[in-house]
């Protein structure tokens, strides 16, 4: 074999690795997750239902109202983490239906005002003309409410977060990118933050499942995985651009369908 056909064979070799090394992490998560997800979430739906039944019974300005908005807050991110584990469960039948990122964006966009700072500014810059694609409704919402979320976390001191939609075409697979999207037609989903960046280890690792910067209790580093496995379901495709204090970007590359609703 010639050497650089022996690099190229190696290469290869250590990419399945790497892929092999992260199905068998998915499916320790899948397993322990599958079971405790559903009866989580009805706990935590019960809990924000009476909390927001209290809301009601207090007068307005009463101080324990802004604690009890926490609790509603809080059992919102519980039930984003459950979604979550669901999904890498894959415990969820999968809903195709062709529909409209740009709708999907908007929905989430109001359902994220409420979770996101008020010194955040969350702008929406989408696409009039854009193609359908054929995915779960709620796996898309996951993929921008995982990103949104990571974008305000990495934005402590305030921020701006631009959701962008695009029609592009890939001619040549494009190097470099975390989940490189086959060549064809897409719908694109790009969101920016102007938060802190991330130095090129980091990058490296975080799509990797349970890998977090963040404190015990605040992450559990399940988001990026997830957003990459639903990506990599559909043949889409991930960019990111990120650099210390530069703030970053993700771009989903999402198959487009000419398919009509
Ligand atoms: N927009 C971003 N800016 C800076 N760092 C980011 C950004 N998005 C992700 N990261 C880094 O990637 C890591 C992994 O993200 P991921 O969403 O998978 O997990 P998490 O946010 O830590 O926890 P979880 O999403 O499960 O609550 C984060 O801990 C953070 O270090
Ligand atoms: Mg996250």
């Amino acid at each position: 074999m010639e050497i650089a056909q022996r690099i190229d064979a190696e290469k290869g070799r250590e990419k399945l690795q790497q892929e092999l090394l992260q199905s068998q992490k998915m499916e320790v998560v899948g397993r322990l997750a599958g079971g405790i997800a559903h009866d989580f979430n009805n706990i935590l739906v019960a809990i924000s239902g009476y909390a927001e039944f209290l809301m009601k019974t207090m007068p307005d300005g009463a101080p324990a109202k802004d604690d009890l908005n926490e609790i509603v807050r809080e059992t919102e991110r519980g039930a984003l983490l459950t979604r979550q584990l669901s999904t890498v469960a894959r415990n969820q039948p999968l809903q195709l239906k062709v529909l409209s990122v740009n709708t999907a964006a908007e929905d989430a966009c109001k359902m994220l005002k409420r979770l996101i700072g008020v010194n955040m500014h969350l702008q929406t810059n989408l696409e009039p003309a854009l193609d359908s694609v054929k995915c779960d409704q709620g796996q898309i919402s996951q993929v921008i409410m995982n990103l949104v979320i990571n974008a305000r976390d990495a934005m402590p001191d305030g921020g701006k977060i631009i959701i962008e939609t695009a029609n592009e075409e890939v001619t040549a697979s494009p190097e470099g990118m975390p989940l490189p999207p086959p060549p064809g037609h897409y719908v694109t989903l790009k969101v920016t933050d102007t938060g802190t960046g991330m130095p090129s280890e980091t990058a490296a690792h975080i799509f990797e499942p349970f890998f977090t910067t963040k404190p015990e209790g605040k992450g559990t580093g399940l988001g990026l995985s997830t957003v990459y496995g639903i990506v990599h379901q559909v043949h889409g495709g991930i960019g990111l651009e990120t650099a210390p204090g530069k703030g970053t970007a993700f771009k989903i590359y999402l198959p487009r369908t000419l398919e009509r609703a």
